[in-house]
């Protein structure tokens, strides 16, 4: 795995319907998207050379730019297909890929009424997002001071860049503090989801999580709803208060870079790594590669 700085790699990166060398994938400092967020993305990644869930990942990335109000110029199977060209074209069959889709630099200021619609996809060989001693003993997550933010104060149903900010704030503090990373609340003081990751909880048998009504739907998240029903665990979504975690025996996260990781403590609660933590983190690792039915 490369430790290179991400804009130094050799390589190649389809970029506006064309491969292009990995260095010269370059956008201008005057770039809508960089000064005001306008930018949406997603993050796959394949297995034995199968990009799990693909077309669920391009439906999500033509929603977001839709919720931002961007036309890709490309159709969902342009995108599938450069996909699987910039893998094949770098050898991989393990990668994680970040498609982009984000406001060019025709006009500066709030409106962008002509700006061109640009797109890009990368990929790169990258294991695990947290270390493996980190997974197997359970993550640390202290509690942001941030929280999800309305549907009618952002299009929190996008995979937006600016939907970021507070993540970065947020994972930044609590690494600061020594925590793998930290657990957000939502507007309305609810459990929502972790900076990059959704939250599962078990009690009693049962899973609890809450509802994504103002933070990402997860594509590993309903995977792993799907699994635990088909072991014939009762999984239910509901809007979760921070004092249940009390009552909480076990917690993991999801998400495409996270996998299925488990929790040990949650700021002053604790979990222990338990059965059906560990039996989800082994059905995901079978359906992603394709020893389960999907
Ligand atoms: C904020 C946030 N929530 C949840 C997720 C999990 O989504 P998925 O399982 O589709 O990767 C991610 C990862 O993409 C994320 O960044």
């Amino acid at each position: 795995m490369s430790t290179a700085p991400y804009d130094d790699r050799d390589g190649w990166i389809w970029m506006d319907g064309e491969m292009r060398p990995w260095r010269d994938c370059k956008v201008h400092v005057l770039t809508h998207a960089m000064h005001y967020g306008s930018a949406v993305f997603e993050g796959q990644r394949a297995y034995n050379g199968t990009i799990f869930k693909l077309k669920e990942h391009t439906e999500r990335l033509f929603k977001s730019a839709e919720l931002l109000g961007m036309k890709v110029p490309f159709t969902q199977q342009e995108i599938n297909d450069a996909c699987y060209e910039v893998m094949n074209k770098a050898g991989y069959k393990d990668c994680y890929f970040r498609p982009i889709i984000w406001r060019g630099s025709e006009m500066m200021g709030v409106a962008a009424q002509k700006n061109t619609i640009h797109a890009a996809i990368a990929c790169w060989e990258w294991p695990s997002y947290f270390s493996p001693e980190a997974r197997l003993r359970g993550l640390r997550l202290d509690i942001a001071q941030w929280r999800r933010p309305a549907p009618d104060t952002a299009p929190t149903a996008a995979k937006a860049s600016g939907l970021y900010m507070i993540c970065t704030l947020s994972k930044h503090a609590a690494e600061a503090k020594g925590y793998d990373d930290a657990l957000m609340y939502d507007y309305r003081g609810q459990v929502a989801e972790a900076t990059g990751a959704n939250v599962f909880f078990v009690q009693d048998g049962k899973i609890h999580t809450p509802k994504p009504d103002c933070f990402l739907d997860g594509i590993t998240r309903r995977s792993v709803i799907d699994l635990a029903r088909r072991r014939g665990i009762e999984v239910i979504e509901r809007a979760i208060m921070p004092d249940e975690m009390e009552g909480f025996e076990q917690a993991f996260l999801t998400g495409t870079a996270a996998e299925v990781t488990p929790l040990s403590e949650i700021g002053p609660f604790k979990f222990e790594v338990g059965e059906i933590t560990k039996s989800l983190m082994f059905d995901y690792d079978a359906l992603v590669r394709g020893q389960l039915p999907a």
